[in-house]
């Protein structure tokens, strides 16, 4: 085959990422994740998260080429996350991937960690969409909303190798963060997203009105696109303070449902606000949030009102994965893009 056989490797966060990929195909996918090293603590911690990504990388690549049936002899390039995320995680990677490189002779190319989640959307493979037929092709420009746990951005892609624009990003905490936060002081474990989900399905989503950080009409100009979650954050935690100095119990279902409706809304507002300002009648979903059930089903609603095409890769590609940074380094390679050298290192907060 013509097209080129890609390793991308992915360390931005707690997830040691290796995916495999030939052109638009995926290959594979492995991922090893210390989510359960940071359970005890609420949150990644960022020390344990690079230390883990050293000791899962070698294992993780050796899986994910078995997975794909090739040797490192068939590789055509190598890529990987060189930012935004976690310094010491990212630092892994790179590492990892420049050994790889060195060693092999291959080109390397290093990728924005926000651009791979909308270069994920374009692999194809039997496992990922059989209806494949009923997704077509993902259109250019298309805005695109990514929240996980380490980020929470806006962006606008016209061309994903040379056009992407960062519309906002939160100016605290993303919103997975948030939901691990709010988790965290209702008692649940980490992490929290799904757990407030589950908690939420029983709840009123009316119940008690939380705040919309940076709400659009009040701060219309300077942060239209931007997201804020410390103060949804801190608003829950006074809510639940006064329940319990009343002695009542606190309705953890009702808070947790309130609390997803406002981050939901917020999110799904400000995309499609985004996609209604630019023109662009189509929305990409990335990063572990979108798992969450509240945040699709309210995207979904109202992007068919506005005539918005929703699209939303499979779960497995919208988490922290490996094969994103393989799809967008296919991409580059085929561009005719030159590679990025051995000069570069780990930069947290890379812009796209
Ligand atoms: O993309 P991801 O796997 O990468 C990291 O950020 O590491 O996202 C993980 C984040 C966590 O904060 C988790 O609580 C959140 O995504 N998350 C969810 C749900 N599932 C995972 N948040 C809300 N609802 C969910 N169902
Ligand atoms: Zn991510």
């Amino acid at each position: 085959a013509d097209e080129p056989l890609v390793l991308g490797i992915e360390t931005s966060c707690d997830e040691t990422g290796v995916g495999i990929v030939r052109g638009r195909t995926l290959l594979a996918n492995t991922i090893a994740s210390s989510m359960d090293e940071h359970a005890r603590f609420g949150g990644v911690v960022p020390e344990v998260a690079a230390r883990a990504h050293l000791e899962a990388m070698t294992p993780t690549i050796e899986r994910a080429l078995a997975e794909a049936g090739v040797t490192l002899d068939d590789l055509d390039a190598v890529a990987v996350t060189s930012g935004p995320g976690l310094a010491g995680a990212l630092m892994v990677g790179v590492s990892a991937a420049k050994a790889l490189a060195v060693s092999r002779g291959l080109p390397l190319y290093a990728v924005n960690h926000l651009v791979g989640h909308v270069g994920a959307d374009l692999l194809r493979g039997e496992q990922l969409r059989p209806a494949l037929g009923d997704v077509g092709e993902l259109e250019l420009p298309t805005v695109a909303l990514l929240v996980s746990g380490g980020h929470t951005s806006l962006l606008v892609v016209r061309d994903l190798v040379s056009d992407v624009e960062m519309l906002g990003e939160t100016i605290d905490d993303a919103a997975g963060e948030a939901f691990d936060k709010v988790a965290r002081l209702l008692g649940l474990p980490y992490p929290g997203g799904p757990q407030i989900d589950r908690v939420a399905a029983d709840g009123d989503p009316l119940a008690i009105r939380f705040p919309r950080g940076l709400s659009l009409p009040k701060d219309m100009a300077k942060h239209r696109y931007d997201f804020s979650f410390s103060g949804l954050k801190t608003s829950v935690a006074r809510w639940v303070e006064k329940r319990e100095a009343t002695g009542e119990p606190v309705p953890v279902a009702d808070v947790a449902a309130s609390f997803r409706e406002a981050v939901a809304d917020v999110l799904v507002t400000k995309a499609l606000a985004a996609c209604a300002d630019l023109g662009i009648p189509r929305l990409l979903l990335g990063g572990g949030v979108v798992a969450n059930a509240r945040v699709r089903e309210l995207a979904a609603s109202r992007a068919s009102r506005a005539g918005v095409e929703l699209r939303v890769p499979p779960l497995s590609l919208c988490t922290d994965n490996g094969a994103m940074i393989a799809s967008l380094g296919a991409q580059l390679v085929a561009a005719g893009r030159a590679p990025s050298g051995l000069d570069f290192g780990a930069d947290s907060t890379l812009p796209v």
